[in-house]
């Protein structure tokens, strides 16, 4: 029997913490043996000339996730029918092994009115089906009592540690009080919380009175929602956090002025982290300023906003403030019948348009070339941005998101010197559109291996469907049993 299933030969890996040239021995699916050269092996693949990544760990994806009314603005009539994101796991399975990423964590939904364990045994079936491993957040968008003390520990129970809430998107987002009971919960059952900041009621005054005058092309999303909102909820979502003494990760951070909210309150020692996107660093508002529908292809939540502003976003990822980059990828088509993008027709408001964009293969790309080849930021940096962090942070080291023994064997094989221009076709998605068409980009995965078995090669994913492995989460160690409240409260703090 061959000591290894296989070796990854001639490669310099790439850990987050410097760079080595080694070869990688891998074993039943973990990596076993790092050393300048390994001999042996049942299989083996060429890394020469190339850099060997940490498999991506992509922790915010919407895949396949029914919604009704899908994520629109304040203030629009809230469909009743469902949509289903066009993605499938299968399908984003592909995409994701031809972007060099292995792990994702997506959403499971909550519908106002609505329990959690029915979606979720559903939404678990249909996670099964993919071959990309993943786990989940559990969405509340109506916190109960017995959602929060009856089913959540039941979702935890099931390895699901991150809940997520949307401080806006009718009809989906939670007042101030609900926010606050799902931070009492998720501490009392060692689970982060992950928080879409934007104002409802500013975005919802704001769009009336847009809409009002006229003005209702795609373009005015942008002004739907300016920094300012962001700011605001970031504000707001960390002064509650802290309040309860709850660890927060704020999602999508498209702004400085967002962004310096939680650099101050890291300063002061509060538990919170950003996470941003490509959007915010390779698109802008003026996206959406084309004729007709065509804008809606670049509209999301936060909205994308100017190349100055991506300088500043570019920034306050070199100080660490922003920690993560995921792709918020979302699955909505722009121009089939059926385009999940034209849920309302291609006539209606910008209010009424789906929000999301699609990105899960083309976030390490982007990130990499607008990064590291344009020297803003480091190989190592990269890495962490993309693979280590995301891990750690959702609980899925030392398993996933390194280059370790013992690690799951989740490699992408990157050619730093590629240049390639992103096309549709690249991102191997089930969408009919990329935001990014055009984009040339320096450095392509070339190979992605998820657990040992080579899933892509030169642009063709070959993986079986069904073995995606679903990757349950422990309690989070960092969230304390005693924070801002009185003795007898230590434990379980009960705040009703
Ligand atoms: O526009 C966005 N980001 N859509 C996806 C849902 C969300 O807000 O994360
Ligand atoms: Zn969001
Ligand atoms: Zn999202």
């Amino acid at each position: 029997m061959a000591d290894y299933d296989l070796v990854v030969r001639g490669g310099t890996v790439a850990s987050g913490l410097g760079t080595m040239r080694c070869d990688i021995g891998i074993r039943g699916g973990r990596i076993v043996a790092l050393a300048e050269s390994i001999p042996g092996g049942a299989a083996t693949l060429d890394a020469g000339g190339l850099l060997v990544l940490p498999g991506g760990v992509d922790t915010h994806c919407h895949i396949e996730e029914p919604s009704r009314g899908g994520y629109t603005s304040a203030g629009g009539a809230p469909a009743t029918e469902v949509t289903v994101q066009e993605e499938s796991f299968g399908s984003a399975s592909v995409s994701a092994f031809a972007g060099g990423t292995t792990s994702v964590v997506c959403f499971v939904p909550q519908w106002k009115g609505e329990g959690i364990l029915p979606r979720l045994a559903d939404y678990e079936a249909r996670a099964a089906r993919g071959m990309v491993d993943y786990s989940f957040h559990q969405i509340i968008s109506d916190a109960t009592d017995d959602v929060l003390e009856r089913e959540v520990p039941e979702v935890v129970a099931r390895g699901i540690r991150s809940l997520k809430v949307f401080l806006t998107y009718e009809p989906l987002h939670l007042s101030d009080e609900a926010f606050l009971k799902v931070l009492v919960t998720a501490r009392r059952h060692g689970c982060l919380v992950t928080v879409h900041c934007e104002n409802y009621a500013a975005i919802n005054w704001r769009t009336e009175a847009l809409l009002k005058a006229g003005l209702t092309a795609p373009k005015y999303h942008a002004w739907s929602r300016p920094p300012v909102v962001e700011r605001e909820a970031t504000h707001r979502a960390i002064a509650l956090a802290e309040l309860v003494d709850q660890p927060i990760q704020v999602f999508h951070v498209s702004c400085a002025e967002a962004a310096e909210e939680i650099a101050r309150a890291q300063h002061r020692g509060v538990k919170v982290w950003g996470e941003t996107c490509p959007q915010y660093l390779a698109l802008a508002a003026a996206d959406m300023d084309r004729p007709g529908f065509d804008g809606a292809a670049y509209m999301c939540s936060p909205s994308p906003r100017s190349a100055e502003e991506q300088g500043r976003v570019w920034e306050m990822i070199r100080r660490g403030t922003l920690d993560v980059v995921s792709s918020d990828h979302c699955g909505f088509s722009m121009h089939r019948p059926g385009a999940g993008k034209q849920a309302g027709g291609t006539a209606v408001p910008f209010r009424d348009i789906p929000n999301g964009i699609p990105g899960l293969a083309a976030r390490l790309p982007i990130l990499f070339s607008e990064g590291v080849s344009k020297g803003r930021i480091s190989l190592d940096h990269f890495v962490r941005l993309t693979a280590t962090n995301p891990a750690r942070l959702m609980g899925l080291a030392p398993r996933k998101g390194a280059i370790a023994i013992g690690g799951d064997a989740d490699l992408a094989l990157w050619d730093p010197k590629k240049k390639v221009t992103i096309t549709n076709a690249l991102m191997q998605h089930a969408i009919d559109y990329t935001p990014y068409e055009g984009l040339e980009v320096t450095g392509w995965p070339v190979a992605t291996v998820r657990r040992g078995t080579v899933v892509m090669r030169d642009g063709v994913v070959q993986a079986e469907p069904g073995t995606g492995r679903f990757l349950a989460r422990g309690p989070y160690d960092f969230i304390a049993p005693r924070g801002l409240l009185p003795d007898g409260f230590d434990a379980a703090p009960r705040l009703e």
